[in-house]
């Protein structure tokens, strides 16, 4: 009875020991924070209607939470303000396809949490949600307090702190990010008629043709000479 009683005491005190245990053992970090509460920090921020437009018609902002699930680095987004898409060429967001402005998007988040700190510890090129196999990369450098996210097209600064938690962090930043990727300059199409080195074969043609010209009314005269002399 004694032994009994001795046993299942000590059974409670492993299950004890056991809840206690679950309990304190680590879960994997997160954020209380879902896509819907991301879109709305963003809004009672003010001043990034374009880039909350952006990320809900590219459905970017469903693919924060999975982000956030999937990985235990957090992200960082870098949210440029409406006065940053108000320097925009006009034709610079129409000129994309629909995949295109997906990773648009994607390029503003960065797939590792970062407190405005941590930013000068960060190793070059740095992953974005959109980045694969060194595309859509970026870069960044700390001098003094102003932290530089380059692109290669262009560059932006961070301009203002939205919101931190210890899994997500949203800055603002003062410029869109182009990624080279996307924006990279192309071969200039020639444009014959400003070119002056497209002049140039138009001239030779025309004295070609003023040369053909020249034989074949020599070729003329020279039958004509023959018929005489017949
Ligand atoms: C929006 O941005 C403008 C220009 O940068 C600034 O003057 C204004 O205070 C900002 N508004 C909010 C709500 O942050
Ligand atoms: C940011 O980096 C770019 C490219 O390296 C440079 O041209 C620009 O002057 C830098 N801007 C600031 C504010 O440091
Ligand atoms: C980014 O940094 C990497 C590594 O330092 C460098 O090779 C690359 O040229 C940089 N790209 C830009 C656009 O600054």
């Amino acid at each position: 009875m004694m032994k009994r009683s001795l046993f299942s005491f000590s059974l409670f005190l492993f299950f004890l020991h056991l809840t206690k245990t679950l309990a304190l053992s680590p879960a994997a970090p997160t954020s209380p924070l879902g896509p819907a509460n991301i879109m709305k920090i963003l809004e009672k921020a003010g001043n990034f209607t374009t880039f909350i437009r952006l990320i809900k018609a590219t459905h970017v902002d469903i693919q924060l939470s999975s982000q956030l699930k999937s990985s235990g680095d957090g992200i960082t987004i870098l949210v440029p303000s409406d006065s940053a898409f108000s320097i925009l060429r006009a034709d610079t967001l129409n000129s994309l396809a629909d995949k295109e402005k997906v990773e648009l998007v994607q390029f503003h988040v960065l797939t590792q949490f970062l407190l405005l700190s941590q930013f000068d510890t960060v190793s070059n090129p740095v992953m974005t949600l959109a980045g694969s196999s060194g595309r859509l990369l970026l870069n960044i450098t700390v001098t003094g307090n102003v932290v530089n996210i380059t692109t290669g097209i262009d560059y932006a600064t961070i301009s203002d702190t939205i919101y931190t938690d210890n899994q997500v962090a949203i800055y603002q930043i003062d410029k869109m990010l182009l990624p080279f990727d996307l924006f990279a300059p192309g071969p200039v199409p020639a444009k014959p008629a400003e070119s002056p080195e497209n002049d140039v074969p138009k001239d030779a043609s025309s004295s070609t043709s003023l040369v053909l010209n020249y034989i074949v009314v020599l070729f003329e005269l020279c039958r004509v000479a023959e018929i005489v002399l017949l």
